[in-house]
Parts: C-alpha cells; sequence; structure tokens
C-alpha cells in the first residue's frame, strides 16, 4: 500500500497525532524543567505509547509514571525507571510490581500501612526492593494521608519494613484547574504544607530525596511550590479541548484530533459525523459543562457537537452553511486521556507528512 499522506484518504473515525506538535511539547516542558531544576517523570496515562514514552526520554525525562500495575509491566519497555502513582495495595498488584522490581526501577505511592506491607511481603517474595512514596493529599481530597503527622507516621512505618525503601513525598495538585493567574494562592497552600511535612521528616532523620508533584495545568508554576524535585504532567504531550480554555496551551499545541466523516444531513440546522462517545468519551468541558459541547470544533467556530450517542455525533449549525455528506470534520476531544485508551490503534503524522499506523500499547490495562 502506498504511504498516506492526504488526511482525507484515512478511514473514519481516526485519532491522529501528530508527531512534529508532540515533539514541541515534549520539548517545551523539558526545557521548562531544566531552567528550574526539576527532574521530569511524565505520567503516560495520556499516551499510553512506548514510543511517545521513548520521545520524552530522549528528551530527557527520568522515567515515566503510571497508574496501574499492568501498565507499569507495558510501559517499561519505554523507560527503566517507572512511578506508580497509584494505591497499589493488594496482593495481586504488588506481585506484578515486585516482578518487575527484580529488572526496573519500581516506585509505589502509598497512602496506607497496608499497602505497605503487601509490597513488602511481595517484594521479598521476589528477592527484590521497592522504592515507595508515601502520597499526601494536599487538596485534591482523593488520595493521601491527610497531614503531616500522618505523613511522618507512614514514612517511619515504611522505613521500619525490610524490602521496601523510603524515598519521599509524592502528591497531586488536582484541584488547581485553574488558569495560571488564579493558581498563586493554592499552590502556595500546597508549598506550606510540603515544607511543614519536608521539616518533620528531616527532624526524625527521614529522607525525601523525592518529592514529586504537577499536572498539566500547574506544570509551568512549579517553581512556586518549594521543596518540588520532579513534576509528573501527563496531558501536556497531547493537550486537549480543556486545557485550551483554560489557557493551558494554545490551539496549535494540540497534537491529536479526531478526524470525522459527515454520514447525515437529512436532519434540519445540524449534521452528524461518525464520531460519538465511543470515539470520543462523553466527557464535559470543564468551565461550561451545559454548553460547549463535546469537543472543540477546528473549522466550525460557531457550531457544536451538542449531542452523543455511541456512534453519532450531532452537529448543531448555528451560522454555518451544512457541509457536504462525506466531508471531513476535525475535532479536538475536552479530554484527551480517556478518549486515546478507546482506539486500538492511532495514525502518527510523521514529519515528512505521512501518516502511519501506531499502536496504543498500555490501552486497556487497568488492572
Ligand atoms: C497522580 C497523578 N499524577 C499526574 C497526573 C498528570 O496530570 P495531568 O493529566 O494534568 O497532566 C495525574 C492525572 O490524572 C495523576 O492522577
Amino acid at each position: 500500500m502506498n504511504a498516506i499522506t492526504d488526511i482525507n484518504q484515512l478511514p473514519t473515525p481516526a485519532v491522529i497525532v501528530d508527531l512534529p506538535t508532540v515533539r514541541r511539547n515534549i520539548a517545551s516542558m523539558a526545557g521548562y524543567c531544566r531552567s528550574h531544576g526539576f527532574k521530569l517523570r511524565p505520567h503516560a496515562k495520556t499516551h499510553k505509547s512506548l514510543r511517545i514514552g521513548q520521545m520524552q526520554m530522549e528528551a530527557g525525562a527520568i522515567g515515566l509514571t503510571v497508574a496501574k500495575a499492568d501498565e507499569a509491566a507495558v510501559m517499561a519497555g519505554a523507560t527503566d525507571d517507572v512511578l506508580v502513582a497509584y494505591p497499589a495495595f493488594d496482593a495481586p498488584r504488588a506481585a506484578i510490581l515486585a516482578e518487575l522490581a527484580r529488572i526496573k526501577m519500581v516506585r509505589v505511592s502509598v497512602d496506607s500501612t497496608h499497602a505497605v506491607d503487601h509490597l513488602a511481603e511481595a517484594a521479598r517474595s521476589a528477592g527484590t526492593t521497592i522504592g515507595i512514596l508515601v502520597d499526601l493529599d494536599v487538596g485534591f481530597h482523593r488520595t493521601g494521608v491527610q497531614s503531616s503527622d500522618a505523613a511522618l507516621a507512614l514514612a517511619q512505618h515504611v522505613d521500619q519494613t525490610n524490602d521496601v525503601r523510603l524515598d519521599g513525598i509524592m502528591f497531586f495538585p488536582g484541584h488547581v484547574f485553574l488558569p495560571a493567574s488564579a493558581q498563586e494562592k493554592p499552590l502556595a497552600d500546597v508549598s506550606a504544607l510540603l515544607q511543614e511535612t519536608i521539616q518533620l521528616w528531616t527532624r526524625h532523620g527521614l529522607s525525601t530525596s523525592i518529592v514529586s508533584g504537577g499536572s498539566t495545568p500547574t506544570a509551568r508554576q512549579s517553581h512556586h511550590v518549594a521543596g518540588l524535585t520532579e513534576i509528573r504532567p501527563g496531558t501536556y504531550v497531547y493537550y486537549d479541548a480543556n486545557c485550551v480554555a483554560g489557557g493551558w496551551c494554545q490551539l496549535e499545541d494540540c497534537a491529536a484530533r479526531v478526524v470525522c466523516t459527515v454520514v447525515s444531513t437529512a436532519v434540519e440546522r445540524k449534521c452528524v459525523i461518525d464520531a460519538g462517545s465511543k470515539t470520543m468519551t462523553s466527557d464535559r468541558r470543564f468551565d461550561a459543562p451545559d454548553t460547549a459541547g463535546f469537543g472543540l470544533l477546528v473549522d466550525m467556530p460557531l457550531a457544536r457537537v451538542s449531542r452523543l450517542s455511541e456512534e453519532h455525533g450531532e452537529i448543531e449549525l448555528r451560522g454555518e452553511a451544512v457541509p457536504k455528506l462525506g466531508s471531513r470534520i476535525t475535532l479536538i476531544p475536552n479530554h484527551i486521556c480517556p478518549c486515546i485508551n478507546l482506539h486500538d490503534r492511532i495514525w502518527f503524522r510523521e514529519d515528512d507528512g505521512r501518516f502511519t499506523r501506531g499502536v496504543i500499547d498500555a490501552r486497556g490495562k487497568i488492572h
């Protein structure tokens, strides 16, 4: 088969990932980290791709972050250093991670002694050691111990347990989903709590060689958080419509887009595309959940994707001419991470403009 260079030749719906844009996003975040002395451990949840993970490693990342044990096993194909930033608290997950720790650096963030004990037992059986970061809740209220004192108590438990190694602190500032101009106060609070925790650990002779934080919205404000050693943004590699709405990127930074075909124009003031919730997810835009529609229509600024069925996306035309049946429409999903996870394959647009098939290597690894 001849190389595809024309977007109109792709079977739709097609997720396309523009590699020159990805490279630019990776280089830009790596540059920010270098200039502020932070290490970068990107979260692979966004791309779940060995190829993109390798690109991040080649650009200076120190390792990759994942959520699930099975993701760790896959993404270890792109790095020697994996952080599982998720409560891998049970024996089956611990066993997978301990096996991996025999050949790679494996760290896990925990918020319970229960998790520490399982990981230690699994590491012992596998004849290895697992690094531990204590997960501290800095305001997102999803996981994480609830105070500096609780962080110290858990750290002391890790320190006194064989076969695990206390490496530091992990936190996720997911509540700071705000424009950069509104982040000063919440990040100052995060910074104060971290300082208190680091000082407490130091007074008790415990090491915080790693203080791992960061998300895409806060990534470029990380220098306002004292004590940080590394950040873990994930979405920045592709960005999405939420990131555009939050001002965390520009439209041209959005590297992943969904190309669709108009399959029906039978109903007045509407056209229907071949991409519904099974292609894009039903995620709403964070700042305008009821009005913004399901994704950003790149070439139709007035129109909006007003309703999704599984395989249909209904575009409400508000001033635009009715597109021709069979014509192509490009969308940027509201939330790119779960969208990518829906697809067996994507299309990479290479530097020379050719489209090549890409694999979502860690797709569906939910254990
Ligand atoms: C623990 C953890 N770290 C890092 C990230 C990456 O954040 P973002 O998606 O904003 O890049 C996430 C995202 O969910 C996360 O849960």
